[in-house]
């Protein structure tokens, strides 16, 4: 598969085809299912200055919150009476979330809600760390490793940010049992065909078992705001070549693809994508986990969004079961 024209080119013929292989190539592994997860941002404090990211650690006037267990468990609870098989915690690196307190939320969602995956997507912390999360209960874990060429991994990132540290905590994931998701954004500054390669080569060799990519969006009081976005058609061909180069990848249709694109996530669908991921965020606290600007449905309740996202998923002749959804590999 010739990568870089499938990107390029202006064939409308071409990309039809691509998506409908994806397509093809997803209904055989899990069908005209679309699995949901349902999102718990927990924190918007963060030690990390990423350049790109709205909660970065020096974004001027944003008000910092981190929720309570309570209201952690809360956000579980309404989720599972919705049909919710899995929780998805995250938040940036905020050190008021040690691995006693985190420890502490896991075990008690996974006695709550036995029947459930629970994925965290906190960012990079130490092995050890890891570790103890996975024996409280957590099942999967994302981190975008960003971009998988070293020198555009540094354009990202401040210098305290280490490409090999980013990789080292995907591989520990992996070695301690996690089902563990990787992913960049598309159309982040400084990338390039040639890094877009090595994030494709990456996935081919780690074979995670999720795949997170949506369009870069610049973020209001950060070092990229006056970066042009992402596109959404280049997201859509990735979708497509991820899938077909990882059938059994789990691919989420993302947020920021709705973002950029009134239907958007149905366009991921229709390029082999299998996974929606509804906010079931207290209402208050969306607003602030402002990672990009005009961050999709801040104000609907749990129960709207996740009905509004079966409706759309239905529409377009897709299941979605209430079921943990994991990888079927
Ligand atoms: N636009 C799009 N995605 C972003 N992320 C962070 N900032 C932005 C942005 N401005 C993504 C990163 C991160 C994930 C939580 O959100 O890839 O890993």
């Amino acid at each position: 598969m010739n990568i870089r024209r499938l990107l390029t080119t202006s064939d409308p013929n071409a990309v039809e085809e691509l998506y409908a292989e994806a397509s093809r190539i997803r209904d055989e592994v899990y069908g005209r299912r679309v699995f949901m997860r349902g999102l718990i941002e927990i924190s918007n404090h963060c030690k990390n200055n990423c350049l790109y990211c709205g909660i970065r650690r020096d974004a001027p006037r944003l008000t910092r919150y981190r929720l309570t267990k309570e209201q952690i468990l809360e956000c579980c609870r309404t989720g599972h009476a919705l049909g919710f098989r899995t929780f998805v915690l995250q938040g940036g690196e905020d050190g008021w979330f040690t691995d006693e307190v985190m420890c502490d939320i896991v075990a008690a969602i996974r006695k709550a809600h036995p029947d459930c995956a629970i994925t965290l997507s906190l960012g990079e912390r130490g092995r050890d760390s890891f570790r103890r999360l996975r024996e409280a209960g957590a099942d999967r874990y994302l981190l975008r490793h960003e971009t998988a060429d070293a020198d555009h991994y540094a354009h990202l990132h401040p210098k305290e940010m280490s490409f090999e540290h980013r990789m080292q905590c995907l591989h520990d994931l992996r070695e301690l049992g996690y089902q563990v998701g990787c992913g960049f954004m598309v159309g982040s500054p400084g990338q390039t065909l040639d890094t877009l390669q090595k994030d494709l080569d990456f996935i081919r060799d780690f074979r995670p078992e999720m795949v997170g990519i949506g369009p870069f969006i610049p973020a209001s009081g950060t070092p990229f705001e006056e970066s042009p976005a992402g596109s959404v058609e280049a997201t859509l061909r990735l979708l497509a070549i991820i899938r077909i180069i990882h059938p059994h990848v789990l691919l989420p249709a993302t947020s920021a693809l709705g973002t950029m694109h009134p239907t958007g996530r149905e366009r991921a669908i229709a390029a082999g994508a299998n996974v929606v991921m509804p906010n079931l965020s207290p209402q208050d606290t969306r607003a602030l986990y402002s990672i990009y600007n005009n961050k999709l449905a801040t104000g609907s309740e749990a129960a709207e969004s996740a009905n509004d996202i079966r409706a759309r998923m239905k529409a377009i002749g897709f299941e979605v079961p209430t079921d943990r959804g994991d990888f079927a590999g």
